[in-house]
């Protein structure tokens, strides 16, 4: 069923494992992901950015397209339907009002006393609906979509500041930057591991890792020991098809029906996302 991310991330925390959100980019992209999960018997979260919303659409195309493969696959794992870096009250309600049924309101970039107002001002609505919702503190960086941080701007949440907005607020889950990175890390992630551990004890409600691509396992085990109920991937899904894809072309360079290059690339992305589940720990908690 189509549900909101609140009753699968406090059972994720509660039990100690992570859902992911694995973000659509297309209609193989959502096969994918729907298909992994039901097969993992696995809750899952559909990532939809703005950006990729446009690119298939508009927020109702999505909702209808994820709706009826629901239907088509007999989907019985839990499944919400989840707008990512959402950049302001206006499109988290867009998102609602098309039949999202989770929001991310990204006020990160505002000083906190706006974060906070345009944050309650999204719950405000959402939880009259039933819809969860998502704020982030500090600044995740590198790039997703439109949204590009440099290094320079890469900020890590203040604990005492997360404290005030999950409670000024009343969020369901909350994503502090703590040095995670959107797309391809260069070197290794330095996630900062001792502050994680702060966060989590002043705020209590489950927290969110951005930029999951290229985590070693056992930083994901710390995360998911600090309090992480959701992990975001995205760019390593598209790592994979788009190998499937040029690796299918170069094999039959006359190849020219899209489903026989896509049809693999679905392929991998369903791979990709069965490990993720099973690495998160969220296979068989459906
Ligand atoms: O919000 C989406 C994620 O944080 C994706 O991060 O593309 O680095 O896996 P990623
Ligand atoms: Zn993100």
């Amino acid at each position: 069923p189509l549900v909101s991310m609140k009753e699968m991330l406090v059972k994720a925390k509660e039990e100690g494992y992570a859902v992911g959100q694995f973000n659509l980019n297309n209609l193989e992209f959502t096969q994918a992901i729907l298909l992994a999960a039901e097969e993992e018997k696995s809750p899952v979260i559909c990532g939809v950015s703005e950006g990729a919303a446009r690119y298939m659409g508009g927020f109702k195309t999505v909702v209808g397209m994820v709706e009826n493969l629901m239907e088509e696959y007999d989907v019985t794992v839990p499944v919400a339907i989840h707008l990512d870096h959402g950049s302001s009250f206006e499109k988290c309600v867009e998102a609602i009002h098309a039949g999202f049924t989770s929001v991310m309101i990204d006020g990160s970039h505002h000083p906190l006393e706006e974060n906070i107002a345009i944050t309650k001002q999204v719950v405000a609505v959402a939880h009259t609906l039933g819809v969860s919702v998502e704020a982030e503190l500090g600044r995740i960086g590198g790039q997703e979509d439109d949204l590009i941080v440099d290094d320079a701007e890469a900020a890590y949440a203040i604990p005492a500041e997360c404290k005030a907005l999950v409670e000024a607020t009343g969020v369901d889950c909350f994503a502090p930057a703590l040095g995670s990175v959107h797309g391809p890390y260069k070197g290794e992630p330095n996630l900062g591991f001792a502050r994680m551990k702060e966060i989590d004890e002043l705020v209590g409600i489950p927290l969110v890792l951005h930029g999951g691509t290229g985590i070693p396992t056992a930083d994901i085990q710390k995360a998911i020991q600090f309090g992480h109920a959701k992990i975001n991937v995205n760019t390593e899904n598209q790592i994979a098809s788009s190998k499937a894809v040029r690796e299918t072309l170069a094999d039959n360079p006359g190849q020219y029906d899209p489903r026989k290059y896509l049809g693999p690339a679905r392929d991998a992305i369903k791979a990709t996302v069965k490990g993720k589940m099973r690495e998160f720990g969220s296979s068989n908690r459906a």
